[in-house]
């Protein structure tokens, strides 16, 4: 039987750009919204005429900010589904949505429209550090969204950014205290990442201000692990928390290898075509990608069908994320029948479990917590190590 498939929908506008964002946002001072919806609905019908028939269990609007997209538009394009694919019962309609008191006044009009779980990008509790992130709400806009949330959502999340400059252990967990007393069944915290081609990139080269040293921001993460487990939201997966079964199904789908469909500017999309993965990539610039659907039905920058060693590799790092890792019999499936001690030289698996950075369990390959917070080392260290198998 073919798996069932994930829709993730890009709406790639913001009122403001956010100084820490590399995400593909952007700010206009217009926006033609019905050639917008002609143009996703387009690309929508493309991808779903290339995989027609299938199951469908997760839908994700993601951004920018697609909670400035007007309800009628998520609508429409929820109505298409049916027409492709098989809706699974519990299908999972996730939209991400920015706190501002306009935005969380169409969270009804966004569940009318079939959304069932929001994600909300409170990033900060306190006005001082929401201003430093260069938001546009406050503290007051960002529990008045949460309350309006709870009271609509069954399901609903939010993004806080942690590892602030100057922040201290003591400050972050009263603030995570805060949040936990908001909170429902996920949460997602990051750690802030100084990103290339962002604002917080110039102005942390010219020193205007620091971010936490790694000995900090190792304190700030298990800090963070503790009080999450504590109260029965552990990570499942680096930086995301929940209540067991209250993990994104949609986010799963990417860490644990599925397929899914991108539509919309600068999507990516991961297809088993005719027993091929392929991965698509969308055009990133806005209006570039519409001409291009406008022309083509699609907005495809490139069509790529990965190697058997690209698709190992590929699940090897979206499925370390997580905290329950990836079942080995998956791995010896991808590696032609071999077994997992043949697929890595040097002993680089027995080195990695005796410095107590990953576990073979019985039936999985997992990091451990000391493992999750190097993971871009020991994925290096295990792709270098990778036998000359494929
Ligand atoms: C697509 S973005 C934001 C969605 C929505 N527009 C918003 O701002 O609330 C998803 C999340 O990534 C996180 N994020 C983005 N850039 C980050 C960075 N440089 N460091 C840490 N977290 C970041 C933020 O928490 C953000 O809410
Ligand atoms: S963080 Fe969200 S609101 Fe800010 S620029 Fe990025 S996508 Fe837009």
């Amino acid at each position: 039987m073919t798996q069932a498939l994930a829709l993730y929908i890009h709406w790639p506008f913001c009122l403001s750009k956010c100084p820490y964002c590399d995400f593909n946002s952007h700010v206009r001072e217009k926006i033609d919204e019905s050639l917008w919806r002609e143009t996703l609905l387009k690309e929508l019908n493309y991808f779903g005429q290339l995989t027609q028939g299938r199951s469908l269990k997760s839908v994700f609007f993601g951004g920018g900010t697609p909670s400035l997209m007007a309800p009628q538009t998520v609508a429409t394009l929820l109505d298409q589904l049916s027409h492709y694919w098989q809706l699974q019962e519990d299908l999972e309609i996730t939209l991400e949505a920015n706190p501002t008191s306009i935005e969380a006044d169409k969270f009804r009009d966004f569940k009318s429209a079939g959304v069932n779980r929001v994600s909300v990008g409170i990033q900060a509790l306190n006005d001082q550090d929401l201003k430093f992130l260069g938001r546009t709400h406050g503290r007051e806009d960002a529990l008045k969204a949460l309350a309006i949330a709870k009271n609509i959502f069954d399901r609903f999340s939010f993004d806080l950014i942690y590892a602030r400059p100057q922040q201290t252990v003591k400050q972050w967990q009263e603030e995570l205290k805060e949040a936990l007393t908001l909170a429902q069944g996920h949460l997602s915290l990051y750690q802030l990442t100084i990103e290339q081609g962002t604002a917080f990139y110039t102005a942390h080269q010219r020193k205007d201000f620091a971010i936490p040293d790694d000995h900090l921001a190792a304190d700030l993460y298990e800090a963070t692990q503790e009080m999450m487990e504590k109260v029965g939201l552990p990570a499942y997966e680096i930086s995301n928390h929940a209540r067991l079964g209250q993990e994104s199904r949609h986010n799963l789908a990417y860490w644990q290898g599925e397929d899914y469909v991108g539509v919309g500017p600068g999507a990516h999309g991961r297809l088993t075509l005719d027993h091929d993965r392929f991965a698509f990539k969308e055009i990133r610039a806005p209006e570039i990608w519409m001409k291009a659907v406008l022309e083509h039905e699609q907005g495809i920058d490139e069509k790529v069908k990965l190697s058997a060693e690209e698709v190992f590799t590929e699940r090897l790092m979206m499925g370390l994320r997580l905290r329950k890792g990836i079942p080995q019999k998956e791995l010896k499936n991808l590696a032609g029948g071999r077994d997992l001690n043949e697929l890595f030289q040097n002993s680089a698996l027995e080195t990695l479990e005796s410095e107590n950075f990953i576990k073979l369990t019985e039936n999985d390959l997992t990091l451990t917590s000391t493992g999750l917070q190097r993971l871009n080392a020991i994925l290096t260290f295990l792709l270098k190590n990778l036998a000359p198998i494929f």
